[in-house]
């Protein structure tokens, strides 16, 4: 018996879309807020197998979710480039901000040591969860995990990363390709500890011209999946290049990506009518439209179901469940999917 998941991402489409949400460990759920209070650090809540293993199970306990994403974060690769990285409360992540020249000093370190803990995380889940529920690893894109590298944190616009791409065109190319070189370790390795799919977040691929998006998102994200096949690993691969806009369909073309994942801003009938009809979609509810609940919830669940009706679609959100949705809200999202 095949998981639905998996179903889909074969190319199956469903009566009844499989689901699982962005962000579905996190605060939203008190009992992943009692763990992360018994910790010191997110950095060190990340490389903690038991914690880790303990909150990606919280969510498919509660709302029996077909997918399971590994707890983890895309900001974990900066380290395996010697990169310092650390959370402040209240402020979201902070990095030592790096800049073109100090590029060609990086390199790749021990990826499976540094980030070792992350595989034995996988290998925990991989024989907890139960028998329908596919394992999804994980990692961020190249551009993304740049642009928080490059300006020490968060930004509005991402400027100083944008900058480099004119200034210092050399000096990003090897930087994205130094990204994607740690990212295929780290993807084989969860692949090899039981991650059944592969998701990339490019959390910020919207706004770059189409040549920019090319040279940062296209050709990274294509590097990361021949070095994955090259070492031997099959396993689907979605692709989540948010905010895209025109630009997912030569993502979609162009980087050997198996599955899409569309944002909430994306118009649903241009991605129906644009994307390849056999290439499976994932998505793409906005997530305040849950935070708001109610009949609202409910016609725009209705209205994403019967779109994507014919093609294979695995339902979720645009981008992550916010800390202030309801936990009722997930179940009548959940109740309204499953009828
Ligand atoms: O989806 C899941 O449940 C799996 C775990 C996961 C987390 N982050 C846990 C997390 C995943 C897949 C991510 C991806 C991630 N992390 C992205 C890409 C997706 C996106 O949202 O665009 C990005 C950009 C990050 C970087 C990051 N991590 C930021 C900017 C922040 C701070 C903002 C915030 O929401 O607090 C984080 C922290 C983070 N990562 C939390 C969780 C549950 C909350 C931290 C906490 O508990 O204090």
């Amino acid at each position: 018996m095949t998981k639905p998941i998996l179903k889909v991402l074969a190319g199956e489409s469903l009566d009844r879309p499989p689901v699982w949400l962005m962000r579905q460990a996190g605060r939203y759920l008190p009992e992943y807020r009692s763990v992360r209070a018994s910790t010191n650090s997110f950095i060190e809540f990340c490389l903690d197998p038991e914690k880790a293993t303990e909150v990606t199970l919280q969510p498919i306990r509660r709302f029996g979710f077909d997918g399971s994403i590994l707890f983890a974060d895309i900001l974990l690769i900066p380290m395996t480039l010697g990169r310092k990285v650390w959370f402040v409360a209240g402020e979201g992540p902070k990095l030592d901000p790096l800049s073109a020249a100090d590029i060609k000093n990086l390199e790749v370190g021990d990826v499976e040591v540094i980030l070792g803990p992350v595989g034995q995380t996988v290998a925990n889940l991989s024989a907890a969860l139960p028998s329908e529920t596919t394992l999804i690893g994980f990692a961020g894109s190249p551009w993304t995990v740049a642009t928080y590298m490059i300006e020490g944190g968060g930004s509005k616009d991402r400027w100083n990363a944008r900058r480099m791409y004119w200034e210092s065109p050399d000096q990003m190319a090897r930087l994205l390709e130094l990204i994607a070189d740690a990212t295929i370790r780290y993807l084989v390795m969860q692949a090899n500890a039981g991650a059944e799919v592969l998701k990339l977040f490019d959390s910020w691929a919207e706004g770059l011209p189409p040549a920019m998006f090319q040279d940062v998102v296209i050709t990274p994200t294509r590097r990361i999946i021949e070095g994955l096949r090259a070492a031997g690993i099959k396993c689907p691969v979605i692709g989540f290049p948010k905010g895209a806009g025109p630009n997912y369909l030569p993502y979609a073309e162009q980087t050997g990506i198996s599955a899409l994942a569309l944002d909430h801003g994306l118009d649903t009938i241009w991605a129906l009518d644009n994307l390849p009809r056999d290439l499976p979609l994932q998505g793409h509810l906005d997530p305040a439209a849950l935070r708001a609940g109610g009949p609202a919830l409910d016609r725009e669940v209705d209205r994403i179901v019967a779109a994507f009706r014919g093609r294979p679609h695995i339902f979720n959100l645009g981008h992550g469940i916010t800390p202030d949705v309801p936990i009722a809200h997930v179940e009548q999202l959940v109740g309204r999917l499953r009828g």
